[in-house]
């Protein structure tokens, strides 16, 4: 959960890794570092805390001379996040400088064999073994690319991996096993990083490495070779769309903010080329040679795993596809039962978490279908499942998902009604109805986020002492319930539960008090009331509730309405989702945290 980054090119490359970096702190920020060749030597400049203590102490290093170089953002694993500890490792007293995302679950083995060969270790990370396996292996090995491949032969986990040497001066050497890895192509210059945005403003153009890949990248030329036996692979360059516009600020206080704002763009994104107005159909070409499934299994982790959740309501209603939702970390240690006419749809933004990868392979080794919906192109999910849904939401750099959640619940909304019409079983008006709603939603939430944004300053200062909060919803309110308690968890540090209304009565009201307000929603629907009936039940017990809703509801004491856009039905989610979203940030951005890089947090969780 760690971000790298390797230059080799024409410019000074410590600006370039430090910006790359930049683009990567998502992936973890509790140290940085960076290791270039200059004048023949290697220098490595590490710090701990945020990416801004490094550049503070680069300020105090000339360092512009140097034309390739690594860069790594870390999110600790083994050993605690100290300067010590942080990436670039040497290997062999100063042979070489190696940056590593991911477990070298053999480290402790390997380190014990280094030991009794004399070498020295300065941290406690696996990282550091695996540089000093490389040294060992320029020993016995022929050059430093041979070595590199030797020691990684010997590692067992995950790996993205990036290496110097003086030896090689103008060369950066990287490798994958179950992490991402990217090559950028530029003219007279290379890239390789952990995700597009580290070297977007340098080139589109770009290579997806598999696992048992290395690279080989210098100024005017780069390599793919098998890490097997260095056979030279043949690779594609594919040129990515996005410009570097997604991956700023734009103006906006935080990503986060951004990222809510874009909503109406991603939905439009989304839907593009999915729904056809004039026949009032639903495509999803990517599912055509897929088979309708008797039963649906949905895997995912965190917010993904609230917007399958919510997709299962939806499935089951509009589809009537038999649907259960699995957390993957769950999933994948149950040994569970999957039918033969079972389709598994796992979902997850980055498309690289841990679990839910996990979770692939383990219905593939059952011979058993997987759909994948991810946000990142080229991510291992995607290149592992029998079939992908892209939900185009573009790149996503605060860790708190929002954006990537409205667009995996788009797509949901999107296969229940695809499935329905593939299986006959819902009229043409209907689909024309639902296809026409979606198609206004832009629209719609456009119009209604600065009216919300405004709401949810308010409530924010007015809710901000508050050490709890209950997140109450029912049928597809339930995983919105759930997200909402989340977001305000994860963004506030204020403690927060998503509860079934209905559950409530079986335990958890004994925590209302005056002190312990309730965010309920509730929908213009068949549930509306029995919502209402619980939240009264708060309000007896002299709990105060925000109520979201898109219904004309009379104020009463200690209730504070919170009116939203009406939609069709469960549509009215997308509403109330970016609500629950800003309601987050504000109350985060009002307690002074950092929003789009909360404490102990990582955006790709690629451990279990
Ligand atoms: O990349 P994924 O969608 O697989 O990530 C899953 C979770 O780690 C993620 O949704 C997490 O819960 C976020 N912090 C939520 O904001």
């Amino acid at each position: 959960m760690c971000g790298i980054i390797g230059y080799a090119g024409h410019r000074p490359a410590v600006p370039v890794l430090i910006e790359g970096l930049s683009r990567l702190e998502y992936r973890g920020y509790d140290s940085a570092g960076v290791g270039f060749i200059q004048d023949g030597h290697l220098h490595i400049i590490k710090a701990e805390g945020r990416l801004s203590s490094l550049k503070a102490k680069l300020e105090k290093h000339p360092c512009l001379l140097a034309v390739n170089g690594i860069g790594h953002t870390r999110w600790a694993t083994h050993g605690i996040p100290t300067e010590r500890n942080a990436h670039p490792h040497l290997g062999g007293d100063g042979k070489l400088a190696l940056i590593h995302n991911g477990i070298i679950e053999n480290y402790q083995e390997l380190k014990a064999e280094l030991l009794e060969k004399g070498y020295d270790f300065q941290s406690e990370t696996d990282t550091e073994v695996l540089a000093h396996l490389i040294a060992e292996g320029r020993k016995q090995q022929p050059d430093m690319l041979h070595a590199f491949a030797w020691a990684l032969r010997r590692a067992r986990g995950a790996y993205a991996v990036a290496m110097v040497s003086p030896e090689d001066p103008g060369t950066v050497f990287a490798a994958r096993l179950a992490a991402p890895l990217i090559l950028g192509v530029g003219t007279g210059e290379h890239f390789v990083a952990s995700d597009i945005p580290a070297f977007l403003p340098y080139t589109r153009d770009v290579v997806f490495l598999q696992d048992g890949e290395i690279v080989r990248i210098n100024d005017c030329s780069w390599q793919v070779l098998s890490l097997s036996d260095l056979s030279v692979i043949d690779k594609k360059i594919q040129t990515i769309n996005w410009d570097m516009q997604v991956a700023q600020k734009n103006g906006y206080k935080h990503f986060m903010l951004k990222e809510i704002f874009e909503q109406p763009h991603v939905i439009e994104e989304c839907l593009s080329g999915r729904i056809n107005l004039k026949t009032g159909t639903v495509s999803l070409p990517e599912l055509q040679n897929l088979p309708i499934p008797e039963r649906l299994r949905i895997v995912a982790c965190g917010t993904s795993f609230h917007a399958g959740l919510w997709g299962q309501y939806l499935l089951e209603q509009i589809a009537h596809i038999p649907t259960v939702c699995d957390i993957a970390s769950e999933f994948r240690y149950r040994n569970p039962v999957i039918g033969n006419n079972e389709m598994t749809l796992v979902i997850s933004q980055s498309g690289e978490t841990a679990d839910t990868l996990a979770a692939l392979r383990l219905v593939h080794a059952q011979k058993k279908t997987v759909l994948g919906l991810c946000n990142v192109i080229g991510s291992s999910i995607t290149r592992e499942a029998d079939a992908v849904i892209y939900t185009q939401a573009g790149p996503e750099i605060s860790v708190a998902s929002t954006k990537a959640m409205t667009s995996q619940m788009l797509v949901m909304a999107l296969l229940a009604l695809y499935y329905a019409q593939r299986k006959g079983i819902i009229d043409l008006q209907a689909l024309n109805q639902a296809a026409k709603l979606l198609k206004n939603l832009p629209g719609i939430l456009q119009e209604a986020l600065p009216d919300m944004e405004k709401t949810a300053e308010k409530l924010a200062v007015q809710f901000s002492k508050a050490k709890d909060f209950f997140y109450l919803g029912r049928g597809h309110a339930y995983p919105l319930a759930l997200e909402g308690a989340l977001k305000l968890k994860e963004l506030s540090y204020i403690h927060a539960e998503g509860y079934a209304s209905g559950e409530m009565k079986h335990g958890p009201i004994a925590l209302i008090d005056s002190a312990f307000p309730t965010f309920a929603l509730a929908f213009d629907d068949d549930l509306f009331a029995k919502t209402k009936s619980n939240i009264e039940e708060v309000q007896a017990r002299n709990g105060s509730v925000i109520l979201l809703t898109d219904r004309d509801v009379n104020p009463e004491k200690g209730m504070h309405i919170w009116k939203i856009p009406s939609l069709y039905g469960p549509f009215t989610s997308f509403l109330a989702l970016s609500a629950m979203q800003l309601f987050s940030y504000c109350m985060a951005d009002y307690l002074g945290k950092d929003v789009d890089q909360p404490r102990n947090l990582a955006k790709s969780v690629t451990v279990e």
